[in-house]
């Protein structure tokens, strides 16, 4: 065999040599048509002092070819059959889907290797499945996919993170070595988001070549980018699997997460362009085509303390400034008076709530909001009922004391019984009462992730999907958000089965700008929960005005997280300012496509999104954020991307921070007025800016006329 595979999308091909094993030659800008002579220019030279013949670079790399960093497979059987080496058997391709089969007739083993190019979004899939075909049991280590890029393909941008800063990013050079991330916490992280692009030097927002990667997987996870030393490049990705994890019987099966990938020759802004629409097709599933209900979410303003007629109030206020769904988060069921006690126990407390649930939802729903509730079902609190009657069904190691973690631990999803409890649990809950929302957490790591002494990371992730899928069917028109101490579960796999992202637990507006940016590279607006908290962040005790708040909320899935009964009327009416501002923009925001606008000074974020207003007619919002002081006595000319040139442009202030005017003593002109240009005008002169106070914000928009 000896052919090429020509997947093609939109604008994007990938083109794989099918010889003994695949190998992708190119994947990047759409070729018209492969030339026969391709087969000879693509050959490379064996160098001097090396291996005597040419090793590919395959789709699943051998350590038994002469492939001599990380290899795609590694396993072995009792010792043998370690270093397999395949020969392809079968290839079933078209245009935008190729799947090839590879055998190894000595160590007995099978790989089926999918890849799928996507044609409206341009994204490239790839997953692995190995067979084991001997009758000994295969015991698998590793089987990673493995996505090769071009020798220009040399400067690396990696996510890293904590509790309260998610999705921050680092840049290095990617020469001679390479980066490595591992994952072991059982969940996709706050630490590790297994995300990376690497592109052309300098690469930026909407300038360079960049190939952005994601693993969609809740679990533990490999993350490599590595250059090897004749100058050829790759990114591998995929499950990190405990010892022992996968023991493979005949004829069983493993198949690796997908790994999604993606290129751009507009810098990053044709990343997250691309990875959003594939989202908004591919991924998410929303129960009904409706605009995002604004929520208010009771944790940051009443914590443990619930009164229901404290709530019925907050309701109230709620529903006064807006709000559209009202979600009571933590402090509802029996015995969780503080976070030490009752994860487990999932039903109401009768003592806080002696009327039932049911008054509360129903002044909800009449005040014309919709009622979602908190739970977090993976865990068991030590003081528990659920604990003290099954202290077998915790993960973890028999034998050990495994470290509790925000003083719970995790149940054994694989356990049948535990499963089911689970499962009847928030079955009745959201059978008894009218929920339409779920806040799902996950507020801890996996030590010990034993089930039944085995590691079982990968058999607790299943079990999670399956149980949410079960909810799923039971209960379709509920809607989860993925919360996990914030964004410590965020990915693709688990967006197949909820609808929004608990982005982070910081609500201090600065430090989201950050994060909702990095997550922004992913993941559209709309799955993106993104809430105004109090004037003093609780989390870090800054100070934000309402305009760098509210801003910073608005470009998410908007929501309110305070106690609205104790805030002024100042500070209420501001909120339904926000509100109704996002509510009059809503479509835009979460249907447009986002960009960011490189900024010349290092300390403003400028980020927008363009489409079609609920009118059709062509809209942009484009906000700028002075995150510290400006750079310079004058910021720079804001230059319109993302603009019809041909095309005539309304433009006006939406949102005007009150500045000290300590910095500026006049404002341009324009200001409060309504300005109208041409596209080119507004792309390649663009339009002065004020001055902006740190930590503060302004909204433009532009209505094509
Ligand atoms: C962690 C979440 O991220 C918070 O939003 C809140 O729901 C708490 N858990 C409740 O315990």
């Amino acid at each position: 065999m000896n052919q090429f595979i020509h997947l093609t999308s939109l604008n994007h091909s990938c083109i794989i040599k099918v010889d003994r094993v695949p190998e992708i030659v190119h994947w990047g800008a759409r070729i018209a048509q492969i030339d026969a002579d391709l087969l000879l220019s693509t050959e490379r030279p064996i160098s001097q002092a090396r291996l005597d013949v040419d090793i590919p670079l395959s789709l699943c790399p051998e350590l038994g070819s002469g492939h001599f960093n990380a290899p795609g497979i590694e396993g072995h059987r009792n010792g043998h059959d370690w270093a397999p080496v395949f020969h392809t058997t079968d290839t079933q391709a078209n245009d935008h889907q190729a799947v090839f089969t590879l055998q190894d007739d000595i160590a007995n083993l099978e790989l089926t290797i999918e890849v799928l190019l996507d044609h409206d979004s341009d994204v490239l899939q790839k997953r692995i499945s190995v067979r084991n075909l001997g009758s000994e049991v295969y015991t698998l280590n590793k089987l990673s996919s493995t996505l090769t890029l071009p020798h220009h393909a040399n400067e690396l941008m990696t996510f890293h993170g904590r509790w309260c800063q998610e999705f921050q990013n680092q840049r290095q050079a990617l020469e001679h070595g390479g980066f490595m991330q591992e994952n072991r916490r059982g969940r996709t992280s706050h630490e590790n988001f297994p995300g990376l692009f690497v592109g052309s030097k300098g690469f930026s927002e909407q300038q360079g070549n960049v190939w952005g990667f994601h693993l969609g997987w809740s679990g533990n996870h490999q993350l490599r980018a590595d250059v090897k030393s004749d100058g050829r490049r790759f990114v591998q990705a995929g499950e990190l699997l405990l010892a022992g994890e996968i023991q493979l019987a005949e004829n069983d099966i493993y198949q690796t997460p997908w790994l999604y990938g993606v290129y751009s020759n507009q810098g990053l802004n044709g990343i997250s362009d691309r990875f959003h629409t594939f989202v908004r097709h591919s991924i998410l599933r929303f129960p009904t085509q409706k605009p995002r209900p604004v929520h208010l979410n009771t944790w940051e303003g009443i914590y443990f303390d619930h009164n229901p007629d404290y709530i019925m109030k907050m309701a109230s206020e709620a529903a006064d400034m807006g709000v559209e769904r009202f979600i009571i988060d933590d402090g509802w069921f029996v015995g969780r008076d503080h976070e030490r006690a009752a994860l487990g126990d999932w039903y109401l407390d009768e003592k806080k709530y002696p009327n039932g649930l049911e008054p509360v939802i129903e002044h909800v729903n009449t005040l014309g909001m919709e009622f979602g509730l908190w739970v977090e079902p993976e865990m068991v609190s030590q003081d528990s009922n659920l604990f003290r009657a099954h202290p077998d069904w915790v993960l973890g190691l028999s034998g050990y004391q495994q470290p509790s973690g925000r003083w719970q631990y995790v149940l054994d999803l694989q356990n049948p019984e535990c499963f089911q409890y689970l499962f009847d649990r928030l079955d009745d809950l959201l059978t008894r009462y009218n929920i339409c929302y779920l806040k799902w957490d996950m507020n801890r790591e996996l030590v010990q992730p034993g089930h039944q002494g085995k590691a079982a990371v990968r058999g607790q992730t299943q079990a999670l999907y399956q149980l949410l899928d079960a909810l799923t069917s039971a209960h379709p028109s509920v809607e989860i958000e993925s919360c996990s101490s914030g964004g410590g579960r965020i990915d693709f796999e688990i967006l197949k089965r909820t609808h929004r992202f608990w982005a982070s637990d910081c609500n201090d507006a600065l430090e989201r700008q950050s994060i909702q940016r990095g997550m922004s590279y992913f993941f559209p607006p709309e799955v993106m929960g993104a809430h105004i908290g109090p004037g003093e962040c609780h989390s870090t005790n800054r100070r934000h005005s309402i305009n760098m708040r509210g801003v910073t909320a608005l470009g998410g899935h908007m929501g309110v997280e305070l106690d609205p009964v104790k805030e002024t009327a100042e500070e209420k009416q501001a909120f339904a300012h926000y509100i109704q501002l996002h509510k009059q923009h809503r479509h835009l925001l979460h249907s447009g496509r986002t960009f960011r606008i490189d900024s010349a000074n290092k300390d403003q974020y400028i980020y927008g999104v363009v489409g079609a207003n609920q009118d059709g007619q062509e809209e942009l919002l484009i906000t700028v954020c002075q995150l510290a002081m400006p750079e310079y006595a004058l910021p720079s000319p804001l230059r319109i991307s993302h603009i019809d040139v041909h095309a005539r442009y309304q433009l006006n202030i939406v949102e005007m921070p009150k500045t000290s005017f300590q910095l500026m003593k006049q404002a341009p002109k324009w200001l409060d007025k309504t300005l109208e240009l041409n596209g080119d005008n507004l792309k390649e002169v663009g339009i002065t800016l004020p001055i902006l106070d740190p930590e503060s914000a302004l909204i433009v928009h532009l209505k094509k006329i």
